[in-house]
């Protein structure tokens, strides 16, 4: 299925607004901090954006202020589905011709679509109320357990990658137990809180945008040296030699000999 195709299949659904077709990120201090949970929180963005996997459509559900999507380069197209229509409508001014905004119920609309695997779906649904620090609502539309229970069927069945993002609760540990987990923590307005990122699909080295790889800034900035003073050595070399080594490089990934982590 084309991304066109993809679109049109949640046009049918949903209301939608502008087009995608766009090449430019958004700067990270613009990334929707207003939104409660907002992944615009300082380092929550490069590692969600780090773990995903090389794809063509990007669909981020429960999008909020969609942080991730403004932070991650872009993909071929871009769908962002958000049920509360005030959020959507901040949402659609600020991503202007850069995503495809539903206001639609996720839980309801993702079982409909049958997603391909070049699709990948990013899921921050509103944390679970036993994992709150408060009792309160956060949104307009907010969860009740069997929503989450709802949603994560959906999640276990889906056929394409999928991420998501919450607080630790015994629910997701006991329904997300087979898949890869990373957990670190983030500034919220209530003090420092650990952030749990699941998703169904191994460690991969095919990331969809591998420049904010690392554990934390210091560990970015180590990686981001390391690669420019690799691209400086490659490009010196002549044109031979330099093919022989990405050779070198290509089949002994190829052939499994990278160890892991
Ligand atoms: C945790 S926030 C997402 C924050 C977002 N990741 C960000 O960076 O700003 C959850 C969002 O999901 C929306 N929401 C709640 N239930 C929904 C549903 N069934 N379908 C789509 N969106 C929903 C809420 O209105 C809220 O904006």
């Amino acid at each position: 299925m084309t991304p066109a195709a993809t679109m049109q299949a949640f046009e049918s659904r949903g209301q939608l607004s502008a087009p995608a077709d766009a090449t430019s990120t958004i700067d990270a201090g613009d990334c929707g901090r207003g939104v409660v949970g907002s992944k615009a929180a300082a380092g929550a963005c490069q590692r969600i954006v780090s773990m995903l996997p090389a794809h063509s459509i990007f669909v981020e559900a429960f999008a909020g202020g969609a942080a991730v999507s403004k932070f991650k380069r872009p993909a071929s197209a871009t769908l962002l589905i958000e049920r509360d229509p005030r959020t959507a409508a901040t949402l659609r001014a600020a991503m202007r011709d850069r995503a495809l905004v539903v206001v639609a119920d996720a839980i309801d609309v993702l079982p409909m679509a049958r997603l391909p695997a070049e699709v990948c779906v990013y899921c921050d649904p509103p944390y679970m109320m036993s994992s709150r620090r408060t009792a309160r609502r956060y949104y307009r539309f907010d969860w009740s357990d069997a929503d989450h229970e709802r949603f994560l069927a959906w999640a276990k069945a889906a056929s394409c990658p999928v991420l998501i993002s919450g607080y630790h609760s015994r629910l997701y540990e006991i329904e997300l137990a087979g898949w890869r987990s990373i957990s670190f923590g983030v500034p919220t307005r209530r003090g420092r809180a650990i952030e749990h990122v699941w998703c169904n699909f191994p460690d991969t080295h095919a990331l969809h945008d591998p420049g904010h790889v690392g554990l934390s800034f210091t560990d970015r900035q180590r990686i981001k040296r390391k690669a420019a003073r690799w691209a400086r050595m490659l490009a010196a070399m002549p044109p031979g030699e330099r093919a022989a080594v990405l050779e070198a490089i290509a089949s002994s990934i190829d052939a499994g000999d990278c160890a892991a982590g």
